[in-house]
Order: structure tokens, then C-alpha cells, then sequence
């Protein structure tokens, strides 16, 4: 059987209406080299969203495949349950190195939303344990996105995506409206946008403040909302607030950290310094699953005690710290200082700044394109003066990135916001390549 026919006749796929997939052929990735994707017939596409926003340094980076190789002849996996491995030490002190301060305890799992999700359970359990257990609720963003657990998607829900699992849901969750809502639909400058966010983030928590467990915020950037963007002034009023009230700042860093916003994390570019942090994605460079949970030694401290007290945190995935992974991002990090990564990177996204403003901001569908760093957000819209959105059955934003693939692009939009979020390692003529590949789809498909 062909992959397609395997594909078809097996398999489920992540995010996907599953009846149009099955009616579709699908692409089939067999190998990549630097920014590049070739599938099964040899034919090469530019990935343009790092395949999901994890890749950072290229495919088949020789520093981080020798990292890799080298880490299987020693062992590929042992656990951090009862054990340690140099990989996951070191990787350790580095971290702590790069992340803002205060941060000074690693605590590794797999994926985003499990970073998430124990960045949840620690918020919870410390304030048990510091006797304050009436500290139960959590503050998010309206249209934040956490991941896709349960505690995740709690604090991070979505109409769209999790209306089917309402009940299933952690209810004592206190909605802060962002900036970009009242600039977009509002229609009000930037500073303004920020003092009606703030102040409506004081109005929400209100009378909660004595209740309020943790603030969780997607610094500077709301990815899969749509990458809508907040400028610095708002992550830092929300640390202020969260003085004030007493309840821990709890940053997640899973789609900016690891240099998308031109800087390591975007709460290093905003000068925030949060009581835990959650990455994950880029941090092996894209390579494998590996995700961390960052705490201050103060939360850490909270957990000492007998073992018969009971106040450890009995939390714990069976692939956590994987020797591999944590291979993988020492390399990746190794590669960040070698190759002057971040500099590169911001002249890239400088020279897409450029590219975008000329080639695809004049377009008659395109309403609004948003930018910080490499993280970038093309919304398309029937009506430009109105705002008036595409009807969802017309999949526009699909069906963009379905033309991509023509001109030897890979990318995947969020509803009809098209993302471009490339490796870090992208050179100038491929960035070129992108946009301009971009703005034809987009003209192809809205008849512009
Ligand atoms: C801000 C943020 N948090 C968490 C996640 C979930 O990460 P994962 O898909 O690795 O679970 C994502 C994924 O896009 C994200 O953007």
C-alpha cells in the first residue's frame, strides 16, 4: 500500500476534519535539509511555519544531528524518576542562565501543555502549602491557548476548539480581555488599547485579588489565537497587578521562547520577570519532544519537607528529560552562541518587515498583518474598510495555503490568518521567497 492509502485506511490526524482529509491527498514529508521539506516524489517546499513553530536552526543541522547520534551511543532513554543524566544537569544550569531572573528550578516534560499543566498544578499546590488555600483561582487571557490537556485548556479555552468538552473543565477561571480586542474591534491607538486592558483586567480579578492563585499569560504574542500581538507596557502591567494582588506571574513561553520575538523570551525583551515559565518547542531546536517547566526558588522551597509529610510534587511523565532531547538542545544552544542565531534572525525579520509591507499589507483582502520577530500573522478579511470576515465555509485561509504549495511553500494557517513563523535560520532569499509566494496565493485565492 502506498503511504496516502496506509495514511488513509489508519490514521487520525491532529486538528483535522477528518472527512475532507480522507478525500484529499495528502503530502508526505520524507526528508528535510536546512529550511526545506521534500516529500515523497523529490519535491522540495520551503517550511514556512517550522513545522509547527518548533524548528529553529534548519533540518539535518550537522551540530545537532551529531549531538543526537552521539547521544544514542551512550542510551537513547532513562528516567528522571529516582535517576539523573549529565544531559538533563547541564541542560539545567543553562537554561537558568538564559531565562529571566529569579527563575532558578527546572522541572523537564514532553510537550507544551504538560509544561503547562504542571506550571498549574505547582501554582495550586504552593499556595496549599504555603496555608493559603483559598488561592484557587486563575486569570487568562479571553482567546489564550495553552495547549491541549485538560488544566490547559481550562485556562486556555477556546469556543471553536473545546466547546465539546465544557464539562470536562476547570470552572474558577477569571477572563482578562487583551489590548488587540479593543484595538481591532474598538478601533482605539495602541496606548489606549493598553490602559483598556489593563483596566479591564483589574475590573475581572476585582474582589477576586485575595483568591487569585496565578495570572497565566502568552507573553507579547497570542499564538494560535490568531497571533495577536500586546506590546511590552501590558506584560508589564500584568506582572504589576499580579504584585498587588499576590498572585504568581505564570508565563508561557511554549510558541515565543527560544528567539521567535527577536529576543530569547519575550519576557527578557519586556524586562518581566515572572514566577514560573513554561517552554517548550523550540527548546531542542525543533528536534524532539522535550518541554520544561521554570520555577523561582521560592515556589521550589514550598515542596521541602519530610517524605512523610507529603508535600512532594508526585507529578511525572515516563519520557520526562530524555537524553536525546536534552542532547538536542545543549546542541541547540550551543548552535544559538555560535551563530550569532538572534542578531541573524532580527535582520531576517527586518528584511520581512520590509518585504510584507510591500507586497502584501497593499493587498485589498488583507486587513491587518502583524508582526514580532519571526512570528508573523496575515489576516484576511471579505471586506477591508468593514472588517467583515470571510464566511468560514469559504476555508480562504486554507485554501492559501493549499496554493502555497504550488510556488514550494509549506504553511498552515490559523482560520483565515495566515502565519508565516520560519526557522530562525532563514536567509534573505528565502525570506524573499516566502513572502513573495504569499502574496501570490493570497491574490490567487481572493481574486485580488
Ligand atoms: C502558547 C502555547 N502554549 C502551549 C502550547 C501547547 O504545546 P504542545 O502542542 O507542545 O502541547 C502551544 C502550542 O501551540 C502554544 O502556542
Amino acid at each position: 500500500m502506498t503511504t496516502t492509502e496506509l495514511d488513509h485506511r489508519f490514521l487520525w490526524h491532529p486538528f483535522t476534519q477528518m472527512r475532507e482529509w480522507l478525500a484529499s491527498e495528502p503530502l508526505s514529508i520524507v526528508s528535510g535539509e536546512g529550511n526545506w521539506l521534500v516529500d515523497e516524489q523529490g519535491r522540495r517546499y520551503l517550511d514556512g511555519v517550522s513545522s509547527l513553530w518548533c524548528n529553529v536552526h534548519g533540518h539535518r543541522h550537522p551540530a545537532l544531528d551529531a549531538a543526537v547520534a552521539a547521544q544514542l551511543g551512550r542510551i537513547a532513554h532513562t528516567t528522571m524518576l529516582g535517576l539523573t543524566h549529565p544531559g538533563a544537569a547541564e541542560l539545567a544550569e543553562r537554561l537558568v542562565g538564559l531565562v529571566p531572573e529569579g527563575l532558578s528550578r527546572v522541572f523537564y516534560s514532553d510537550a507544551g501543555a504538560t509544561a503547562v499543566e504542571i506550571a498549574l498544578k505547582m501554582a495550586f499546590q504552593y499556595w496549599r502549602l504555603r496555608g493559603r488555600p483559598e488561592r484557587v483561582r486563575i486569570a487568562s487571557l479571553a482567546d489564550a491557548y495553552h495547549g491541549d490537556t485538560i488544566g490547559a485548556v481550562s485556562i486556555g479555552y477556546s469556543e471553536l476548539f473545546h466547546r465539546h468538552h465544557d464539562d470536562l473543565l476547570y470552572r474558577q477561571v477569571v477572563r482578562m480581555v487583551p489590548p488587540h480586542v479593543f484595538r481591532w474591534r474598538d478601533r482605539m491607538d495602541e496606548a489606549a488599547a493598553v490602559e483598556a486592558a489593563l483596566a479591564d483586567a483589574r475590573r475581572a480579578i476585582g474582589a477576586h485579588g485575595p483568591e487569585l492563585a496565578a495570572i497565566f499569560v502568552e507573553p507579547l504574542v497570542q499564538g494560535a489565537a490568531g497571533m495577536w500581538m500586546h506590546p511590552p507596557a501590558y506584560l508589564r502591567g500584568l506582572e504589576r497587578l499580579a504584585r498587588e494582588c499576590g498572585a504568581l506571574l505564570v508565563c508561557d513561553e511554549v510558541a515565543t521562547g527560544f528567539g521567535r520575538t527577536g529576543e530569547m523570551f519575550a519576557c527578557g525583551l519586556a524586562g518581566v520577570r515572572p514566577d514560573l515559565m513554561c517552554v517548550g518547542k523550540g527548546i531542542t531546536g525543533g528536534y524532539l519532544p522535550l518541554a520544561a517547566t521554570f520555577a523561582t526558588e521560592e515556589i521550589f522551597s514550598a515542596f521541602l519537607g519530610r517524605y512523610e509529610d507529603f508535600v512532594t510534587f508526585f507529578h511525572g511523565h515516563t519520557y520526562t528529560g530524555n537524553p536525546l532531547a536534552c542532547a538536542a538542545a545543549l546542541a541547540s544552544l550551543d548552535v544559538f552562541e555560535r551563530e550569532d542565531v538572534l542578531a541573524r534572525s532580527r535582520r531576517t525579520a527586518d528584511r520581512i518587515g520590509e518585504l510584507l509591507a510591500r507586497e502584501v499589507e497593499p493587498l485589498p483582502h488583507v486587513a491587518e498583518v502583524r508582526r514580532r520577530g519571526l512570528m508573523v500573522g496575515i489576516e484576511l478579511v471579505a471586506d477591508r474598510a468593514t472588517r467583515a470576515p470571510y464566511e468560514p465555509a469559504l476555508r480562504v485561509g486554507h485554501r492559501v495555503c493549499e496554493d502555497v504549495r504550488r510556488h514550494g511553500v509549506v504553511l498552515r494557517p490559523l482560520g483565515n490568518v495566515i502565519v508565516l513563523m520560519p526557522p530562525l535560520s532563514l536567509t534573505l532569499d528565502e525570506a524573499e521567497l516566502l513572502v513573495d509566494a504569499t502574496a501570490r496565493s493570497i491574490r490567487e485565492v481572493t481574486g485580488a
